[in-house]
């Protein structure tokens, strides 16, 4: 089966699952969208990660898988606002935390806030599918609400290179709903998506969230050793990938 077609909702995705996803682009991954709406929508995912806890569940979730590791050498791809990597280092004080991001304005403003003079973090460009670090440069890597973002042939690259790079993968991002439900949820937001660019993002971001089933096939696509467990975690899933190692 052709992983570049393969529906949000996964291969065996229902008729009317299939009908609830679109290629169409979030302000986030426009370049021609100014910065300064795209300031905007990462604020407000930054207040509404602390609002509803998700920065420190996240971190929490995430640091038990490397409760044994001492000094965890951490990334954090796709960070935009930096919160998770803050929790992180917050809640583990011996934790090295790398923080990158595609969108060079965003990677701008961390490397000029509290995390670019932080003494245990580095501020880095990157792209999540290319990943510039060796083989198991890190204990842990973590990707929160932004795997979405990728269309599959790019999410499946995505696994194969932060399971190289990292011993474990959590990557944390938006559950789609039954298809009925979530047509229902579409139609309360559509109003809201012509005013509210964090609406209008949040909208784009429903349609294109994967499902389960969409993740085993993406990791399989990327290395058929690839494991993924997947748990819900409230409105999200928690997704932890990793492949068969021999311990460091
Ligand atoms: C919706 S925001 C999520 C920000 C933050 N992680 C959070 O939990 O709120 C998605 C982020 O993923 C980034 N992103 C999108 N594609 C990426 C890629 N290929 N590599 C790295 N980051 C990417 C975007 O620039 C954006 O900052």
């Amino acid at each position: 089966m052709d992983i570049t077609t393969m529906p949000r909702g996964g291969f065996d995705a229902s008729w009317l699952d299939r009908r609830l996803q679109t290629d169409r682009l979030e302000y986030l991954d426009r370049d021609d969208v100014a910065d300064r709406v795209k300031h905007q929508v990462i604020r407000s995912l930054d207040w509404m990660g602390r609002v509803l806890r998700d920065h420190q569940r996240i971190a929490d979730r995430a640091l038990r898988l490397v409760a044994d590791v001492a000094e965890p050498e951490i990334l954090e791809l796709g960070a935009g606002h930096g919160a998770l990597s803050r929790a992180v280092l917050a809640q583990r004080p011996d934790a090295r935390v790398t923080v990158t991001d595609i969108d060079p304005a965003l990677v701008a403003a961390l490397a000029a806030g509290d995390l670019g003079a932080h003494p245990r973090a580095e501020v880095r460009h990157l792209d999540a599918t290319t990943i510039d670090a060796p083989d198991r440069s890190f204990d842990l890597a973590l990707f929160a609400l932004a795997f979405h973002h990728l269309r599959p042939a790019a999410a499946a690259q995505l696994l194969a290179e932060a399971t190289r790079v990292a011993d474990i993968l959590v990557v944390c991002d938006l559950r789609r709903p039954p298809a009925a439900l979530h047509l229902l949820r579409l139609a309360s937001f559509l109003p809201f998506a012509a005013v509210l660019p964090f609406a209008h993002d949040g909208l784009i971001s429903s349609l294109r969230a994967y499902s389960p089933s969409a993740f085993r096939a993406l990791a399989a696509h990327a290395d058929p050793a690839i494991t993924v467990d997947i748990h819900r975690m409230g409105r999200n899933q928690l997704v932890i990938a990793r492949r068969p190692r021999p311990p460091k």
